[in-house]
């Protein structure tokens, strides 16, 4: 059934703070840094602000590996300035979800320092604490960031499992103490005020049962298990449970970070029924470029459009009136998009703005990630020692290892890696692009001098402005939100084609995805040859004299018309 819901309506614009704005001078972004940009980002229309990890954190992993939950890291500020920041952003019409890691926390966590000391600590459980077998590791499952999942602690001669980095010990979910202690701090956060929570890595809350070896038919040291701790069944219950006890009582908005799953299975997540969450971020449309759905990420293997559309069209199909889908091509944990499936070179401008009309159509919740909205794109440092990213330096080190031409390493790094993401918010073409007053924590991109968002800002044609434009149409129409999806030319190799109806008012989106220029054929089909025609919005001034039966499309061209229907 369609039901109407300010988080539906909302469009979301991540931060991840430690690249944003500095504001005292440490060359690391902060909360006082975000609360100076609220204006810009009430300039841009947006609706909800996700933060990425405050908490306190020694900062292995960019705050998430929270060391306490009730307080916010050192560098980033005090609880004073969060409760600023989300009085202020509430007094702007701009609501705050905040990052929440429940899956691990900090090796500094007093928990996990009380539950390392010894094996009879009461809070030994909290973690999952393994011994070896036959002398070596408890089971063959691969992290996340290379190498075993176990690390092994001397002191009671055990392994404790830590899905990514071994300064994240996973928490163990079996333990009823250690989940009545999380609802308690939800629900702490959730008093204050704030509007909604991201879970980070909340499909691997539970592990299957006896932590049994994965199969392993090419020999491998470490295998890639991710069925083995993702997405079980008791995860659902879980969740259903935190709902019950904490969630359902405050009007929030809720995603949670699932990979490994299609839509069908993503269903029992977001299903109207289930009382679960209401969004999730699917990962199938991140491996197109990947060898193995879901697991060789470093491994390139060029895209195609028309699996593009395939793995965004069932997503789009099948959550339609049953779920909701949220929509992302970038995010601090991926390349950006822009280099990635549009042109950063000649196209740069056609292809953020392609791409964003592309996100924005789309049956689901727009997610902007910071940067994005003004065209940010990769960086290629020449020295790994510029890097700062824990997964791309674990990468690195195992590649050495077994031998990997340097050149190699360097060319997936480039490609693929999570810093490409992470290089601090380019404000304005001054002094470290406005970031800082002091060292940037990680070395700028160079093109700040003419990508930033003063440039942006004061040209109408930018691409800021065009995601201006888009937020703006999505208020104001409300097919954008509510329409319902459907593809056209499945096999084009190079349009991407939908529709979106609803009522007698219909969507229709053509997005050309290259730099050639393919004719696109106006569709004759439901009466759409005899529509009353508006056209909405275009990344090009539309061609003198063109003929809309047979359009002949540019480099990267897109655009988004409304049909009514007689
Ligand atoms: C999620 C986060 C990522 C982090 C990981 C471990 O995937 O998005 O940035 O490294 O979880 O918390």
């Amino acid at each position: 059934m369609l039901k109407k819901i300010w988080w539906k309506e909302a469009v979301v614009y991540q931060i991840y703070p430690i690249s944003f704005q500095d504001s005292d001078g440490d060359g690391k972004g902060d909360l006082q840094g975000i609360q100076s940009r609220l204006d810009y980002l009430c300039e841009l229309g947006i609706d909800v602000i996700w933060i990425c990890p405050v908490y306190k954190s020694p900062n292995h992993d960019n705050g998430y590996d929270i060391s306490d939950y009730y307080a916010i890291m050192d560098e980033f500020g005090t609880m004073d300035d969060f409760d600023e920041l989300l009085h202020k952003a509430h007094e702007r019409g701009i609501k705050i979800m905040m990052d929440l890691v429940l899956n691990h926390t900090s090796d500094e966590h007093p928990w996990f320092t009380e539950s390392r000391s010894s094996k009879d600590n009461p809070k030994r459980d909290y973690y999952i604490w393994r011994t070896g077998k036959n002398g070596g590791y408890p089971n063959n499952w691969e992290s996340y960031f290379s190498g075993s999942v176990w690390k092994y602690d001397k002191l009671t001669d055990e392994y404790y499992m830590h899905l990514y980095s071994e300064h994240q010990p996973d928490l163990n979910w079996e333990n009823e103490e250690m989940v009545g202690e999380l609802y308690r701090m939800v629900e702490w956060w959730l008093k204050k005020g704030i509007d909604g929570f991201r879970f980070d890595a909340i499909a691997h809350i539970v592990k299957a049962e006896g932590l049994p070896d994965a199969d392993n038919p090419d020999k491998r040291t470490w295998v890639r298990a991710y069925q083995l701790f993702s997405n079980l069944e008791q995860v659902h219950d879980l969740l259903r449970m935190l709902n019950e006890k904490v969630l359902m009582r405050y009007p929030l908005m809720t995603v949670g970070e699932t990979s490994g799953l299609g839509p069908e299975q993503a269903l029992d997540y977001v299903g109207d029924q289930r009382h679960e969450l209401n969004m999730v971020f699917q990962f199938e449309h991140m491996f197109v470029d990947a060898e193995g759905q879901g697991t060789e990420k470093w491994k390139f293997k060029p895209w195609t459009l028309v699996e593009l559309k395939q793995i965004m069209s069932r997503w789009q199909t099948v959550l339609h009136l049953e779920g909701w889908n949220a929509n992302y091509l970038n995010n601090h944990d991926q390349p950006r998009a822009l280099s990635r499936f549009g042109n950063d070179g000649q196209y740069r401008v056609e292809s953020a703005k392609m791409l964003a009309t592309f996100t924005h159509m789309l049956e689901g919740t727009p997610y902007i990630y910071q940067g994005e909205e003004i065209g940010m794109t990769n960086i290629a440092y020449p020295s790994i020692d510029d890097y700062r990213d824990v997964e791309t330096l674990n990468y690195y080190e195992q590649q050495r290892k077994i031998g990997e031409p340097e050149e190699e390493i360097m060319a997936a790094i480039w490609r693929k890696s999570r810093d490409n993401a992470r290089t601090p918010m380019q404000w304005n073409d001054g002094y470290a692009a406005g970031f800082t007053d002091g060292d940037p924590w990680m070395k700028m991109n160079d093109n700040y001098t003419y990508i930033n968002a003063e440039t942006e800002r004061r040209n109408p044609d930018s691409i800021f402005h065009y995601y201006r434009k888009l937020i703006a149409l999505r208020k104001q129409h409300e097919v954008i939100v509510y329409g319902e999806y459907k593809l056209l030319l499945p096999l084009d190799t190079e349009l991407y084609v939908f529709t979106r109806m609803l009522g007698q008012e219909h969507l229709l989106v053509i997005l050309n995805f290259f730099d050639r220029d393919p004719v696109f054929h106006w569709p004759e089909e439901d009466g759409y040859a005899a529509a009353k025609v508006e056209m909405l919005l275009s990344n090009y001034e539309p061609a003198q004299g063109e003929n809309l039966r047979e359009l002949k499309l540019r480099p990267y061209e897109a655009r988004v018309y409304k049909l009514i229907l007689k």
